[in-house]
């Protein structure tokens, strides 16, 4: 996979796609200028932090096993997390807390074709040594926050560059969750309701008890609070 280095740039997904030769990509910012979160919300990217987008092109990769990229991406953080000496633990689908913050987001955007994945692009936020805006600052944290000491910023790309390249299981992603049976409350558009968390399925669905009836929820509906 080849190693791109950048200054500055508008977000790494966007630099992916339009960089797209075919090739596998691993792009790495200093600081973003229009850094993307999921829901079409922005994601702020001061420096010092590890703004990087993994592109992969894949021949037979099935759409129903799309949740398994994000498994590895999520799972890649909290070991790269962990040996800096941080505890992670992942709020579903795609976000790393450490204290009940959001220490790291996560971004994947893939291209479909006849049921199949064609490419995905793995964008991911890490807050380690950047400064958190004071509008987050409530449920945000850093590696630099959390330790209490700057990080070099280099070690943590070369250890996320190690766990990336890993694969990992939907078991391994499930020792990151420390809330099932737990109450917790699924968010959508409408309504917000206070569910007992379950399990997580292979297919990533969220299985819920909600007074005795199990539900199975999918990630593009409802965000989690816990
Ligand atoms: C979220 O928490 O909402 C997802 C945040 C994803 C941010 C990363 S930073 C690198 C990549 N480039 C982007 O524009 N977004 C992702």
């Amino acid at each position: 996979m080849k190693i791109i280095e950048l200054d500055e740039i508008g977000s790494t997904n966007e630099y992916c796609k339009a960089n797209d030769n075919g090739e596998d990509l691993c792009v790495f910012a200093k600081r973003q200028t229009m850094g993307k979160g999921t829901k079409g919300r922005s994601f702020i990217s001061f420096d010092g932090g590890l703004y990087v987008s993994v592109m992969k092109h894949y021949e037979n990769f099935s759409a129903e096993n799309a949740f398994r990229i994000m498994v590895n991406a999520c799972v890649a953080v909290c070991k790269t997390l962990e040996h800096f000496g941080i505890s992670p633990i992942i709020r579903w689908a795609n976000d790393v807390l450490v204290d009940g913050k959001k220490i790291c987001g996560t971004l994947i955007e893939n291209t479909f074709s006849n049921g199949k994945i064609v490419r995905s692009i793995v964008g991911i936020g890490i807050n380690v040594n950047n400064r958190i805006s004071s509008e987050i600052k409530q449920i945000a944290t850093s590696m630099k926050e959390v330790l209490d000491k700057n990080l070099n910023l280099q070690d943590v790309k070369k250890e996320f560059l190690e766990k990336i390249n890993r694969t990992f299981s939907i078991e391994d992603y499930k020792r990151y969750v420390n809330w099932f049976g737990q109450l917790v409350t699924i968010k959508t558009e409408e309504e917000e309701r206070v569910v007992k968390a379950v399990d997580i399925a292979e297919n990533g669905r969220l299985l819920v008890d909600l007074g005795g009836n199990m539900l199975e929820i999918s990630a593009a509906e409802v965000s989690l609070r816990l």
